[in-house]
């Protein structure tokens, strides 16, 4: 039997998270996902995450304190030792001026996650547990790319601030609001987590070959990259730019799923309801809202135009699809969040990537404990050669 796209098939035992599809609940290390954000600091969602599943050798991360320290430091590692990358790769310095005869143009800039994947493949681990560089290095990697392609120089990190104050100061070059970092160390927790996704399988895969951390990190970006999985908050913010100042919405979106096309942040392959963690975002963004009063841009604005696309949307769906339940999934809220965030909607996947590696992390020690190779069948339907004929039989 033939399973195309794995639903119900159960891969892996894990202690790390529940995704309950029916109910719309997330229990990451028992604890439900509306408790964790906004309540626990990343570091102490990723120490959680860790906990029991890290090689001992890597040094003691029982408080977050210690998992703060640890990034810091290793942020600092991996911005002082990345600087021949960063000018070579990704800061792009202005062509010289070209003899007559030079064959190549200028090269564009990297796509973000190519730039990512490039950051992470230059590592040299020295000094720290390859699951700690990894983790702190997707800020330093992603603020460095962002600037360098702005034209502007990359800013040292901060061994002292948690994850999410120190990228969002790396990428603008001055410190973020409290209420900002906030709303984006919710969201890094948010969605740090979430059973056997697409990118966690890879990235079980690729340790269960016993690559180590850094290739299954690299592997899963790639899986985490298309628009099916973590590549679709950006074409959520494009949808909400299109509907923008139009009062027919429902026609536009009608006209969309006529045209065979898939509405970006809506639908998902466990939730039969609504994600959970869509309305742990929405409500960061209206905490943030409440706290900025409205400093960048029109957040209200933009919060009333996503609640009114989302309610078309839904109604859409259920008349296109009417034997099948398609909710709101984590990306709808993603978008405006970290577009309220001042974040460009083309980092959108790398700043999740920066969450879900505390995850992907975890999965991979998980893996390593108990592992057995992954290595699944595929059924043969092409052409066989044909079958040769034993001595003497007739044509
Ligand atoms: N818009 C339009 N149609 C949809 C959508 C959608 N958002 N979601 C599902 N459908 C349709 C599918 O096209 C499929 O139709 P088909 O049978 O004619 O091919 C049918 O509904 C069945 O859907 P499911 O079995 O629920 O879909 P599946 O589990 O394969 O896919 C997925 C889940 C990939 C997330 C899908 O809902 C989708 O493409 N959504 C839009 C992209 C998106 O938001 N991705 C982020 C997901 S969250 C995350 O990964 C972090």
């Amino acid at each position: 039997m033939t399973v195309g796209g794995l639903d119900g098939v159960v891969v892996a035992e894990t202690v790390l998270s529940e995704v309950d599809g029916e109910a719309g609940r997330l229990v990451v290390r028992g604890r439900r996902i509306e408790e964790l954000a906004g309540s626990v600091p990343f570091e102490e969602m990723t120490r959680c995450l860790w906990e029991g599943l890290a090689p001992a050798a890597s040094g003691s991360l029982d408080t977050a304190a210690a998992v703060q320290a640890a990034l810091g430091k290793a942020r600092a590692a991996v911005f002082a030792g990345a600087g021949p990358l960063l000018r070579a790769a990704f800061e792009i310095p202005p062509e010289p001026p070209q003899p007559p005869l030079s064959p190549l143009p200028p090269l564009p800039p990297l796509p973000p996650m190519n730039a990512l994947r490039l950051g992470l493949a230059s590592l040299r681990p020295a000094g720290a547990a390859d699951h700690v560089v990894a983790t702190a290095a997707i800020p330093v990697f992603v603020a460095a790319f962002d600037r360098a392609r702005r034209g502007l120089p990359a800013v040292a990190p901060d061994a002292a601030l948690g994850q999410a104050a120190d990228f969002l100061r790396m990428l603008r070059g001055e410190p973020a609001s409290g209420a900002e970092a906030a709303a984006l160390d919710a969201y890094l927790v948010t969605v740090a987590e979430h059973g056997m996704n697409a990118s966690t399988f890879t990235a079980r895969v690729v340790a269960s070959t016993r690559a180590g951390v850094l290739p299954a990190v690299i592997a899963a970006l790639g899986a985490l990259e298309g628009p099916l999985h973590g590549g679709a908050p950006g074409p959520v913010l494009d949808m909400l730019d299109a509907l923008r100042g139009r009062h027919d919405a429902r026609r536009w979106l009608d006209a969309e799923l006529a045209a065979g096309r898939r509405l970006m942040g809506f639908g998902h392959r466990i939730y039969r309801v609504r994600d959970p963690r869509a309305d742990v975002l929405k409500e960061q963004v209206a905490r943030l809202r409440a706290a900025t009063r409205d400093g960048r841009g029109d957040l209200a604005g933009r919060l009333a135009l996503a609640e009114v696309v989302e309610r078309e949307a839904l109604a859409a769906l259920a008349d296109f699809r009417p034997q099948r339940r398609i909710d709101t999934n984590v990306e709808f809220y993603t978008a405006v969040l970290l577009d309220a965030l001042g974040i460009d909607r083309s980092l959108f996947t790398a700043v999740f990537a920066a969450g879900r590696v505390a995850g992907w992390t975890a999965h991979v020690f998980e893996q390593e404990r108990a592992n057995r190779l992954i290595r699944p069948q595929s059924r043969y339907v092409g052409p066989r050669p044909a079958l040769a004929r034993p001595a003497g039989a007739p044509a």
